[in-house]
């Protein structure tokens, strides 16, 4: 962001974009969010969107487009074979990531889908820093095995290493050792690690696992869906960085990969996805599956308008402005809430601010799903919609029992230049009330559990009354507020 010091000496988030187009919101009442909470099965993604206030489910597809990227969508070339949208996307990854080949897909989890079918054979192994959830059910719907190779910090919630997403070169070795690179798929490194709440990785880091892969001839693959923000975390935490440009930055993590691909729901600021592929052999051995699960090969399931508009938001993600904008407003977030006492994942990273499950709900078991029960909790309180990243996002092994997550997180979203300081202190304010209720806030149950994917559409029920007993306390503490 912008070098701008306030004469208060106050450390503040400073937009460096204007609002020109916006959408209403609803706040309804808190006994119409319990209502809400429980048609919805206390599954905040089972939520209508007009009942949310402030959604902070996610950054994926709803991040605020630019001007330009909407002046884009208007010139798109709607054809289905040959459209020059297709070959403008195509000549600004080019231009910024340096690939030979480009295959385009409706969104990330469909790229993930074409990998795992070309690459993950069953039994085969796929090391990574962490998993996500979409990437790691198509390996296994592939026959392969997740094995995460994390920096041990990766895993501390409290912590101040700038690079908790870091693979552990160290383990990926001792992984090759054991299995024989064989049995190795490829390596995977998420940039702006997901589900540990959006920690970066650094570029130091990705050069020492692009080392191994060459001594062992094994493919590294990036999945860039966050790599906005890491490229911020690069720029100002990693001193051999400072002086370098965004695109250089960004120019030299790519260099470092075979294959690249993104959810464009978040990088780029639209809604789409793709493979950037460095070969010719790999390019051909993906290619057939794109005409076959997504779209001709120049549009890949995605509309000509959201195309544009990625080309467009791929040019602004090299802009610091834009791409500091996400990372400020988190760390403001976790910084207030540290300042109040409320257990968060720390350092801020990107994504959304994440709130440690495990502690804010010490009560409740994980069997019953703290981090779930927090969400609930938190929607009734105030409105606001985060996700679950915890035990409910795992899926059961092979005999049904639970698998019980590393941990137990509430991520709350701050899609990129959607809300204001004033949203963000309203749901600080919230947050920082629930946590001065929580002996209130119980477990949940399922009532409909899903075999795949659980935590999209399951449903649950709370263990007890306690949600009667949070709103009764919410009208004592508020009086008629909203
Ligand atoms: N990889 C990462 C790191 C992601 O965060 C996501 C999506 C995907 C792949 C899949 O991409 O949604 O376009 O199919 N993350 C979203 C989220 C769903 O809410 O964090 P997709």
């Amino acid at each position: 962001m912008a070098n701008v010091r306030l004469f208060s000496g106050e450390r503040m988030p400073l937009e460096m974009h204007k609002v020109r187009i916006v959408q209403k919101l609803n706040l309804p009442p808190v006994e119409y969010r319990h209502e809400a909470m429980t048609a919805a099965g206390n599954n905040t993604f089972l939520l209508q969107n007009q009942d949310v206030f402030l959604d902070m489910l996610t950054d994926s597809g709803v991040n605020a487009m630019s001007d330009r990227q909407q002046a884009a969508m208007l010139v798109a070339d709607d054809s289905y074979a040959g459209s020059a949208t297709y070959a403008r996307l195509d000549e600004k990854l080019r231009e910024i990531f340096g690939f030979g080949f480009f295959l385009p897909t409706h969104q990330g989890r469909a790229a993930e889908n074409i990998l795992a079918q070309v690459l993950v054979t069953p039994g085969s192994i796929v090391p990574m820093n962490y998993h996500f959830t979409t990437t790691k059910a198509h390996i296994v719907l592939n026959g392969g095995v997740v094995e995460e190779i994390l920096y041990d910090a990766g895993l501390e919630i409290v912590s101040d290493h700038p690079f908790k997403g870091n693979m552990d070169v160290g383990k990926l070795e001792a992984l090759i050792d054991e299995h024989g690179r064989d049995r190795i798929a490829f390596v995977r490194l998420e940039t702006g690690t997901n589900l540990i709440g959006g920690q970066p990785h650094s570029l130091e880091n990705l050069a020492a696992i692009r080392r191994v892969c060459d001594e062992h001839d094994l493919l590294l693959v990036m999945d860039a869906s966050l790599l906005a923000d890491n490229l911020h975390f690069i720029k100002t935490r990693e001193e051999s960085c400072k002086d370098l440009s965004i695109r250089e930055i960004a120019r030299k993590i790519a260099d470092l990969c075979d294959i690249m691909y993104f959810s464009a729901r978040k990088l780029g600021c639209a809604r789409g996805g793709g493979i950037c592929i460095r070969t010719d052999d790999l390019y051909r051995k993906m290619r057939g599956l794109v005409p076959l699960y997504e779209g001709f090969l120049t549009y890949g399931g995605m509309s000509v308008r959201e195309m544009e508009a990625i080309t467009v938001g791929l040019d602004e993600t090299m802009d610091e402005d834009m791409i500091d904008q996400g990372p400020q407003f988190i760390r403001y977030m976790v910084d207030e809430l540290v300042k109040r006492g409320v257990p968060v994942v720390t350092p801020a990273g990107g994504l959304g601010c994440h709130l440690d499950a495990m502690r804010f709900l010490d009560h409740v078991p994980q069997t019953e799903y703290p981090a779930g029960a927090l969400g609930v909790a938190l929607y009734i309180a105030g409105g606001v919609r985060g996700m679950e990243r915890g035990t409910l996002s795992e899926q059961r092994d092979a005999d049904g029992h639970e698998t019980l997550a590393n941990m137990e997180l509430l991520r709350l979203a701050l899609p990129r230049r959607v809300f204001t300081l004033s949203q963000v202190n309203y749901a600080i304010d919230r947050i920082a009330w629930l946590h001065q209720n929580r002996d209130l806030v119980g477990g949940l149950v399922f009532t409909e559990e899903p075999e795949i994917l659980r935590f999209f559409y399951g449903r649950l029920k709370p263990v007890s009354d306690w949600q009667q007993k949070l709103v009764r306390k919410f009208r004592e503490d508020f009086g008629d507020s909203l």
